[in-house]
């Protein structure tokens, strides 16, 4: 009797310890969760004596960001596709001569201090007109000559290894844009593969700001050279029709029965013949203020999904029509043709300084501009 009692407890204790174990197992398991995350550097060269530093960041799943200080642009995304393979879907290149060569795209960049165009780079603040340094047909795009993706920012690795900030000061009348404008980016590599954008700044004179990230991506990484196959939806019923040199027209347009129509999931390859040159255009989004999913592009070769979720109104889906194989120093020596890679800029409408019926840009000192954009990335 006593044994049997003896022996009860005993499995009673042994049965607590191995629920007990259970659960702190569980709980390490979601606190390693964060120690998980990773953070290292590398060096990436030197540009007029400053040095260039990769930053990767590594996330529980394995899924890896790679950042630059340079033009803060993002140089590797390094995620799963539906059979388990890992590949980068980020089209970049392997060295800094890669991104300053002056045909670079604006690969994986921040852009600033205008993302998208300003017609004849000329616009008024408080009644004052300024003159943005023109570099494209006559127009200003992508913040001038010398614009956020092509200066140094510094970085700091921020606690938890799953986030890098940026700043950069943009002077007082740099590429023609008045007042010391403070700029912000913090990159975040989330537990579920989510790459997250935080961007804030502040000027002292009243400014113009249009801020955006200009990634280009093929999900099928590098397995398919276009994205003819990828099929894309936006949550968009409208867009800002443009004139021959990319400005917008002013007018707003309905997508429904045209090839700019993207409400249901369409494969790119469909329609692009119909648009001159591919898609390079503003869609309006159907969202109100604050942080929305609105697009989702698919490609059912890796099975990938990038989901975009913004605060911004407006979304350039551009095509890569300008991308001819020209190029060097890409990675693993890849030619990025035409339609190789499609982005998906969040964004204010190009050309709103110029534009009544468009969302102001306009940023005054003592205002905190902000903008957030999620980038996340599953298979189906
Ligand atoms: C933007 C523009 C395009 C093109 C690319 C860079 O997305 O809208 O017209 O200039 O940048 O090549």
């Amino acid at each position: 009797m006593m044994l049997k009692k003896l022996m009860t407890g005993i499995f009673i204790i042994l049965l607590f310890s191995i629920v007990n174990l259970a659960c702190t197992f569980n709980h390490s398991n979601s606190s390693t969760m964060n120690a998980i995350a990773k953070l290292t550097k590398a060096p990436f060269g030197s540009i007029e004596g400053q040095e260039i530093t990769q930053y990767t960041l590594t996330n529980v799943n394995g899924m890896q960001l790679g950042i630059i200080n340079y033009g803060g642009a993002l140089t590797k995304i390094i995620t799963k596709a539906k059979d388990s393979s890992w590949g980068d879907v980020l089209t970049g290149f392997d060295s800094l001569s890669g991104f300053t060569q002056k045909a670079n795209p604006y690969f994986g960049a921040i852009i600033g201090r205008y993302a998208n165009r300003i017609a004849k780079g000329k616009y008024k603040v408080d009644g004052i007109e300024y003159h943005a340094a023109l570099n494209n047909n006559g127009q200003s795009l992508h913040g001038g000559l010398k614009g956020f993706d092509k200066v140094v920012w510094t970085a700091t690795p921020l606690a938890g290894d799953s986030s890098l900030q940026l700043n950069y000061i943009s002077k007082d009348g740099e590429e023609g844009y008045p007042g010391n404008l403070k700029i912000q980016v913090v990159y975040t590599l989330t537990a579920n593969n989510s790459i997250k954008i935080e961007y804030t700044a502040t000027t002292d004179k009243t400014t113009v700001i249009n801020l955006t990230n200009h990634s280009y991506f093929n999900l099928s990484a590098g397995k398919s050279p276009t994205i003819y196959d990828h099929i894309l939806q936006m949550n968009a019923n409208q867009y800002t029709p443009v004139d021959t040199v990319l400005i917008p027209t002013g007018e707003i347009l309905d997508v429904k029965g045209t090839p700019m129509d993207f409400t249901q999931p369409k494969r790119i390859g469909d329609d692009i013949d119909k648009v001159q040159g591919g898609y390079d255009h503003n869609w309006i989004l159907n969202k109100a203020a604050g942080l929305q999913e609105v697009t989702n592009v698919y490609d059912p070769l890796s099975g990938r999904v990038l989901t975009v979720a913004t605060t911004e109104p407006g979304l350039q889906f551009y095509s890569g029509n300008f991308l001819d194989g020209s190029l060097t120093h890409t990675k693993n020596g890849i030619n990025y043709i035409k339609h190789g890679a499609l982005t998906l800029e969040t964004q204010h409408y190009p050309d709103a300084p110029n534009q009544s019926k468009f969302q102001s840009t306009i940023l005054k000192p003592g205002e905190v501009y902000t903008q957030t954009t999620v980038y996340t990335f599953s298979t189906k």
